[in-house]
């Protein structure tokens, strides 16, 4: 059939609705650069093997470069970002070597097309051995890499965005909250590690991912291996991959690394989603710890005092979608039968989305961040008295009373001053120790919400020096990065 890869055995040419269907070029041209890198490395294999003499590789991988050159044009033309190109491609249009023809099913199809075109018959000795099928689990595998280095270096960027914040503001306090409700006194720096230290961990669980899809497919051919000895281990060094698939069915079969990059990212969502949660209810007028920065908010249509916080809202959102993706190729690929099978082809839709709309959010969610005001005069005004009811406990186990009892006695000294419609800390010495008799004139260093913070010096609790801990520990592993 006319312009296709495997017409030999067909009759008549596949409907139109058939081919709409099935094109893929629309969203996987994005994976132009891994196919053409995949193929100059592919090129060189075949060389090494003999199938290609010397001018002959030469030949294939200059008419690649040539290419690359033009889709990477024909992108930054639909990107509208380079007016020169963009002439430069219109040009193309009209003298008919635009690369991408209504013909292409797929990026695969596209350049070997286009390379054909332009080194002649040699190009047709190019696909010897491989399969797309091989080839497209390269491509992505390629392509993810690319992603999850600039998605690490985004995630850097949050957390050391945090971490300068809870050095700079280490002496603001502000309520805990447990079921939403007052807790105990925190530093507000603490709070922004809880978060910090998330985006850590998805870092650090990234970089075991990528060790992950830094597995080489090609040289699986469709689905039984490579017969014309290609050096896999080679091409794999040459092309970035650290490790070589082990079995050439799972190699063209299994997604499980997008699977996994959507389950990752779905859990980064998760943590971008509660901690934008966290944002939205501070910057409430009801809270009114934080105010975010006008460059981050909107107004309303109807509505003239308005100022909403939708960054935080579309990275709460978001996460919603990268479940989407997840769940959408998980049912794709469940209980397919081993192998290739064209359900796959989707699964660049799942991860692209993903993956453009993660780079879309954290930059938003570090500038957001790094320019909002803390109040730190309301953060301290909603700190209130009972939130010491624990240190008052502890008071007690500090005089030797077991902690069951001491939690008791302060229980019953909140009810009192509840009765007598006062706060505990006004209670005198006297009512106490009409509760219990261990209260002494002492007991007033208890109502002090700065020393309640400062007890907790044990690692990873929310005194000066825990978080002067975490502030280093973090920072040194930022630095390592
Ligand atoms: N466009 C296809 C995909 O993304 C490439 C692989 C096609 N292989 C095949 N045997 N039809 O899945």
């Amino acid at each position: 059939e006319e312009g296709k890869l495997w017409g030999g055995r067909f009759l008549t040419g596949s409907a139109k609705i058939m081919d709409q269907l099935n094109f893929s070029i629309a969203y996987d041209r994005k994976l132009w650069r891994e196919d053409l890198d995949g193929s100059i490395g592919y090129a060189g294999a075949l060389g090494k093997v003999g199938l290609l003499s010397k001018e002959e590789e030469k030949k294939i991988v200059d008419g690649l470069s040539q290419v690359e050159f033009l889709v990477f044009s024909f992108c930054r033309h639909l990107a509208g970002t380079d007016p020169i190109v963009e002439s430069q491609i219109k040009t193309e249009w009209e003298n008919g070597s635009f690369p991408i023809s209504p013909s292409d099913e797929d990026i695969h199809t596209a350049n070997e097309r286009r390379l054909t075109e332009l080194v002649g018959d040699v190009g047709r000795k190019l696909h010897v051995g491989r399969s797309r099928n091989d080839q497209v689990a390269t491509d992505m595998r390629l392509w993810l890499k690319s992603h999850c280095q600039e998605v690490k270096k985004e995630l850097l960027t949050l957390i050391k965005v945090s971490v300068t914040r809870a050095q700079d503001e280490i002496d603001v306090l502000m309520p805990g909250y447990t079921h939403l409700q007052r807790a105990q006194p925190i530093r507000w720096s603490h709070w922004l590690l809880s978060h910090a230290w998330a985006f850590w961990d998805d870092v650090a669980r990234l970089k075991e991912m990528v060790d992950r899809i830094l597995v080489m497919p090609l040289g699986s051919g469709a689905l039984a291996g490579n017969p014309f000895a290609i050096n896999r281990k080679e091409l794999a060094e040459s092309l970035g991959f650290s490790h070589i698939s082990p079995n050439s069915i799972q190699a063209v079969g299994n997604r499980d690394f997008i699977l996994e990059y959507l389950w990752w990212s779905s859990l980064v969502g998760v943590h971008l989603s509660r901690w934008a949660e966290d944002l939205i209810l501070f910057s409430t007028q009801e809270f009114g710890i934080v105010k975010l920065d006008d460059a981050f908010s909107t107004g309303s249509s109807l509505m003239p005092q308005k100022k909403n916080p939708d960054s935080l809202e579309i990275l709460r959102g978001k996460a919603g979608r990268f479940f989407g993706n997840l769940t959408s190729l998980y049912i794709s690929v469940k209980g397919l039968p081993m192998a290739y099978n064209k359900d796959l082809q989707d699964d660049k839709i799942a991860m692209m989305d993903t993956a453009e709309n993660l780079l879309k959010l954290l930059p938003v969610a570090s500038g957001t961040l790094q320019s909002l005001k803390i109040d730190s005069n309301r953060a301290y005004s909603l700190l209130s008295p009972d939130m010491l009811a624990t240190d008052l406990a502890y008071y007690l186990v500090r005089k030797k009373v077991p902690f069951r009892e001491a939690h008791g006695i302060s229980g019953k000294v909140v009810a009192m001053a509840e009765q007598k419609g006062k706060s505990i800390t006004t209670l005198t010495v006297e009512e106490l120790q009409s509760v219990c008799p261990k209260f002494d004139q002492d007991v007033k260093s208890v109502w002090d919400y700065g020393w309640s913070v400062e007890q907790y010096t044990a690692y990873g609790g929310t005194s000066r020096v825990s978080v002067e801990q975490q502030i280093q520990q973090l920072d040194s592993l930022l630095r390592k990065e």
